[in-house]
């Protein structure tokens, strides 16, 4: 790693670090997936291995390999449908904690879990926070089925929902595309400037193949957001 990568690893690792302490005995969590909330299910393993019992649900089977590896004990939405908090990272957020998440592919399960939590909190580092959304690419999961057609659609309802770009099916491993943990394909779409992402959301909604976005609204409750001069915390307004 860089000295410019660790320094941002470091400062993920703090944001994990201070959302630990939301974790109290006997708590139903989320566990969210990515670099950041690597280090959360870092710091949960550890506290389990010190006698916390907690239940967990992951967001995504590298998560679950991950928590299953430092043994913390797993559950599933089935099992138990109502968690009390789930920490996630994002890969940009505004300061009304609107998110866009997906970048590693795993936003469908994630939005559910966040979804099923009574508190979404988020973890990040200072470079995540943005005025207005979209510098990162939105992803989106589609259907395989009519994925030309699906992109299509994307592309015209988002152009009236004032967002255009290049939206581009994500590559995977080879010449094979990206596949999601519920056997999807992503599509990102590189809108620079997502000025009104309610509006966005409710037209990708109308798209048929789409399954779900990376627009997280109305979801996160709090965030600690780790930067050189400390972490801040946000809050949703209201909350
Ligand atoms: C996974 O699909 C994403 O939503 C991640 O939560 C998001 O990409 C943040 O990842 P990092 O913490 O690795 O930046």
């Amino acid at each position: 790693m860089s000295d410019a990568a660790t320094e941002v690893d470091d400062l993920k690792a703090k944001a994990a670090e201070t959302a630990i302490d939301l974790v109290k005995p006997g708590m139903k969590l989320g566990l969210g997936t990515g670099s950041t909330a690597f280090h959360f299910v870092e710091a949960v393993g550890g506290l389990v291995r010190n006698g916390l019992e907690v239940l967990c649900v992951p967001t995504s089977e590298a998560t679950r390999a991950h928590a299953e590896k430092l043994r913390i004990p797993l559950s599933s939405l089935d099992e138990t449908p109502q968690l009390d908090l789930t920490v996630d990272g994002a890969d940009e957020m505004d300061d009304q904690l609107r998110l866009i998440k997906g970048g590693g592919g795993a936003l469908l399960r994630e939005k559910i879990v966040a979804t099923a939590s009574d508190r979404m909190v988020v973890i990040a580092d200072g470079s995540k926070v943005s005025k207005t959304l979209g510098s990162h690419p939105l992803p989106v999961e589609v259907v395989r089925f009519g994925l030309r057609a699906t992109m299509r659609l994307i592309e015209a309802l988002s152009a009236e929902a004032g967002c255009e770009g290049e939206i581009r099916l994500r590559p995977g491993k080879g010449d094979l595309p990206f596949i999601t943990d519920q056997g999807n394909l992503i599509v990102d779409c590189a809108f620079n400037n997502i000025s009104e992402p309610e509006v966005l959301a409710f037209a990708l909604k109308r798209v048929p193949g789409v399954v779900e976005h990376g627009l997280f609204l109305g979801l996160a409750d709090l965030a600690f957001v780790a930067t050189s001069g400390g972490i801040k915390t946000m809050r949703r307004a209201g909350e």
